[in-house]
């Protein structure tokens, strides 16, 4: 590489902003405006070369920026790979299709996809112009379509002896599809940007389809990509969106409208996208005509691949290899939730916080015990007094709707990401008690119910259930929606749990049971 363009900021386009947690869709089109994109830059088309080029430029902005715009790049390795996938979905590269990038960045996407079509044109004695008419990208950052644009330049120029008017639009994306001024095409391909974002009154209403609660940018760059391609759509996207409450619109406008088709998890977040924290995956949707089961891969690699069949607002229980889809089938047929042994959940009512002035270390008439969510530990019986908290009562005058007056099971809300379980119960069998707001409290509707919260503890704590769980979520939090959706054996089979030698054996083979 001879030369990465280095962008820099206009602090005059921009009042100084501090974090912007949940930026409108004007903000963005502010904090973009205030890029001012390097003239040059001499890094050739080398996949490579354009990446570092690209890099250069992302981290020459301010952080603040790079994460309301959602900037980070795709590396060459994982952006062929999600085109392999749309080719196995039946995505041409030989320019009889049109793509589009909606947030093109610095070209990830767009100039593998030229590379594969301008071999093939090539050699068929094409023009650069024939390309052209085969891409579109789109982003607010003009720094990234300098570097988009001075890469295709360099690989029409290889392949053609010339460059072409390339259609690069330095557009904000959500305003074009709610001024209906999207462009069409055959395949939407790319990264979009994720984060909250803040929505006015009518742009809410036109993506309305796509949303329950909270707008995420990914998630309106989705119906984005539906509304520019009838076909196939593949995109790079958190996994929040295949378990997430947030996102139960969006698959189900997903299955209504653009089946998935292959999904690829991306095993190693922080060596394989710079800065990102998130567990990765490779969507492929296709159109309603096609519906079969999606093909599931575990990593970037071509190695063993399995099926999930998913629908409707989900959650989407996706296994995250081979051996768990064997359990998560089983699991599926068993069908049983813990509304069904007649449990609820809700998260830990206090919000110590909030309280304050009611906290006291010492017990009195009118305070009842704090559990605390360092006070639980696997498999035994909550002791609310083994917490290192020094505060260890609260005052509940008044408060008695804070109080849990029955025996449950209470589990963590998160945990350490190298902790080997994601789902850590305890029996809680001595109440009443004020229940802090980092657990779930897993309830009986019956005050005798119909499984033993031992039992249930027990249940919960296996590896089998932790397992179905981490096909369920990629994350370390354990969210009351995600327990509620949990698949569970028969009440019938757990019998004699509490007294079985291994029982993680015990719980497979009562799930086993169903098939
Ligand atoms: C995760 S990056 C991906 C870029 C590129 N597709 C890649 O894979 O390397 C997301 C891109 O979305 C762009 N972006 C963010 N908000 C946007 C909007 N409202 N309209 C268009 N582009 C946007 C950012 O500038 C950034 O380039």
């Amino acid at each position: 590489m001879e030369e990465c363009p280095r962008s820099r900021i206009d602090s005059r386009a921009v009042k100084p902003y501090q974090r912007v947690t949940r930026p409108g869709l004007g903000e963005l089109d502010e904090l973009a405006s205030s890029i001012v994109p390097a003239k040059t830059g001499h890094f050739g088309n080398d996949a490579e070369a354009v990446w570092e080029a690209a890099e250069a430029h992302r981290v020459a902005l301010p952080e603040t920026l790079r994460s309301a715009l959602g900037i980070f790049y795709t590396p060459p390795a994982v952006a062929e790979r999600l085109l392999d996938d749309l080719a196995a979905a039946g995505a041409r590269f030989d320019g009889t299709m049109r793509f589009c990038d909606p947030a093109c960045g610095g070209g990830a996407f767009l100039l593998p996809v030229a590379r594969r079509i301008a071999d093939r044109l090539a050699v068929e004695g094409a023009s650069a112009s024939d390309l052209a008419r085969c891409l579109i990208g789109i982003d607010i950052d003009p720094g990234g379509l300098t570097i988009t644009r001075i890469a295709l330049d360099a690989l029409a120029r290889d392949r053609f002896g010339e460059t072409a008017q390339w259609d690069l639009r330095r557009e904000n994306t959500l305003r074009l599809a709610v001024e209906k001024r999207l462009p069409t095409a055959d395949v939407v391909v790319g990264n979009p940007p994720f984060g909250r974002v803040r929505l006015a009154e009518e742009e809410r209403a036109f993506f309305v389809r796509c949303l329950k609660g909270h707008a995420n940018l990914y998630g309106l760059f989705v119906d984005v990509a539906l509304r520019i391609s009838g076909g196939l759509v593949g995109y790079v996207m958190p996994t929040s969106w295949l378990c997430g409450e947030y996102f139960s619109s969006l698959r189900e406008l997903v299955s209504q409208e653009r089946p998935l088709r292959s999904l690829r998890f991306v095993e190693s977040r922080t060596t394989v996208f710079v800065g990102v924290l998130q567990e990765m995956c490779l969507a492929v949707l296709g159109p309603p005509s096609v519906r079969r089961a999606a093909t599931v891969y575990g990593g970037l690699g071509r190695g063993r691949c399995w099926t999930a069949s998913v629908d409707g607002t989900g959650p989407w229980f996706i296994a995250r290899n081979p051996g768990d889809a064997e359990l998560l089938q089983a699991a599926a047929r068993s069908g049983y939730r813990l509304a069904d042994y007649e449990f609820a959940v809700h998260t830990g009512p206090l919000v110590w916080n909030r309280h304050r002035g009611q906290l006291s270390s010492e017990p009195s008439v009118e305070t009842a015990p704090i559990v605390w969510s360092d006070a639980i530990r696997a498999g035994e019986s909550v002791d609310y007094k083994s917490s290192r908290r020094s505060h260890l009562h609260l005052s509940v005058d008044g408060m008695r709707h804070l109080v849990l007056e029955h025996a449950a099971v209470l589990v963590k809300r998160t945990t350490a990401k190298e902790q080997a379980r994601r789902v850590v119960a305890a029996p809680f069998a001595s109440p009443p008690a004020v229940v802090e707001n980092h657990l779930n409290v897993v309830t009986a509707r019956d005050v005798v119910p119909k499984v033993p919260v031992e039992a249930l503890a027990a249940l919960l704590n296996c590896e089998p259930v932790d397992r179905l769980f981490r096909s369920l979520s990629g994350t370390v939090a354990v969210s009351a929606t995600e327990l509620a959706a949990l698949p569970l054996p028969a009440p019938d089979a757990l019998i004699g749990l509490l007294e079985a030698d291994d029982r993680d054996a015990f719980v497979l083979r009562a799930y086993l049971r169903a098939d």
